[in-house]
């Protein structure tokens, strides 16, 4: 079984060409102390001439009582600062990202993590900047429009296998394996309007046995799977050192951003290529303290995990029992099919009409046969609440 270490010691030669050319960005952190100074690492206070906060609107609060002096709406004090003024790469990194890369790489038991200003700008920058032209791509008929994008953008060539059929892409890949330099697998792993998950287990050894990287969007699949919540692979055992996995900040955590979490290489990596990440503004500092906590809670929340996954497991039977076509297993994305757009819509306005609000899926967010609705559970529905569900169903 080939090892994946030529893939990782590639990114390691060509992070060592940046290197040697002068070329190699790593991230600062700056305390930002008033809207013209920041202070570097080792406290070095400089006057601010990297931001783009032009009219220096990031240290405005519009309420009188800020807890801080405050002049013209402007506090002096760094903490009700709220836009990042830049982008991470020239001022936009601060202390709370880097407390929130550190403690996401805490969670995911990995060597480091990098954060984007969302999970699409995590997947885009990701697939395009480790896949490239020389490279092929098989990704999955149903993978989110972000993983779609990125292949788009990495211009390998992208070979689409049947939703989870891994014998299809068993075949696909004796096929056409031997025509990218490197080859990719790209999927989510809880499919966000199926509700469904692909079977890790064969796909890693699908992986292993093809020389192949795995791209695993775990968005919707945090904090709802593995004991700890960081997602499919923790639940169903199938770690590699061949998996790149993302993550969002805006599903299960509650919050908005996105991640990725791995070895130091990849972090560099994605430092250096994911463009998603070097051009695009940083996270406001309030959103990134609370992210933190809230990671820090759904890591203690497998019993919230346990009761969603189960109350998602008798919806399904209900539903089953009255004959309707219901898809997954576990998850708490409940997908309904209907036969089409008219019948969907009809479904979901009757419901609505009995006070329960079930989003209608059509084309182009699912394929043309694909139309469903999306029941997306959550630990604060009641039973009262479930059983209207099922009744109106009825
Ligand atoms: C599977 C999947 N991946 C990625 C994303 C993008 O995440 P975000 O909303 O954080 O940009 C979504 C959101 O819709 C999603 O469903």
């Amino acid at each position: 079984m080939p090892s994946p270490t030529r893939f990782w010691s590639e990114l390691k030669n060509s992070l060592q060409d940046r290197t040697n050319a002068g070329l190699f960005r790593s991230r600062r952190t700056w305390d930002h102390l008033s809207p013209r100074l920041v202070a570097d690492e080792r406290g070095q206070q400089l006057v601010n001439f990297g931001s783009n906060d032009y009219l220096s609107l990031s240290w405005y609060h519009p309420s009188p009582c800020t807890p801080s002096p405050c002049i013209d709406g402007i506090p002096e004090n760094p903490a009700t600062r709220e836009g990042a003024g830049a982008s991470p790469l020239i001022t936009g990194s601060t202390r709370e990202h880097d407390e929130l890369a550190k403690e996401i790489a805490r969670f995911e038991h990995e060597e480091g993590a990098i954060l984007f200003s969302s999970g699409f700008a995590a997947n885009v920058g990701v697939v395009s900047s480790v896949a490239g032209s020389d490279d092929i791509i098989f990704s999955d008929r149903l993978n989110h429009a972000s993983l779609i994008d990125g292949c788009r953008l990495s211009r390998a060539k992208t070979i689409v296998y049947p939703h989870n059929d891994l014998e299809a892409l068993q075949k696909l890949l004796k096929q056409h394996r031997h025509e990218g330099r490197r080859a990719f697998v790209v999927t989510d792993s809880l499919f966000s309007m199926d509700g469904d998950v692909p079977d890790l287990k064969v796909m890693r050894r699908l992986i292993e046995e093809n020389d192949l990287i795995g791209i695993l969007d775990e968005a919707h699949a945090t904090g709802v799977y593995g004991v700890r919540g960081t997602g499919l692979v923790e639940h169903l055992a199938a770690e590699s050192d061949r998996w790149i996995r993302t993550g969002t900040l805006s599903k299960a955590v509650g919050s908005v951003g996105g991640f990725v979490a791995g070895p130091k290489t990849l972090i560099d990596w994605l430092t250096n290529f994911a463009r998603s990440y070097i051009y695009s503004t940083a996270a406001p500092a309030s959103q990134l303290r609370r992210t933190l906590a809230a990671i820090r809670k759904l890591e203690t929340m497998s019993i919230e995990r346990d009761t969603l996954r189960s109350n998602a497991i008798n919806l399904r039977q209900a539903l089953r029992e009255l004959g309707l076509c219901v898809g997954g297993a576990d998850s708490p994305i409940v997908a309904i099919y209907a036969t089409s757009v008219g019948e969907v819509m009809a479904w979901s306005h009757r419901l609505r009409e009995r006070g329960l609000l079930v989003p209608a899926i059509r084309p182009p967010t699912v394929p043309d046969d694909g139309c469903l609705l999306r029941i997306s559970m959550n630990t604060s529905h009641t039973s009262d609440d479930l059983t209207s569900l099922v009744d109106a169903f009825r």
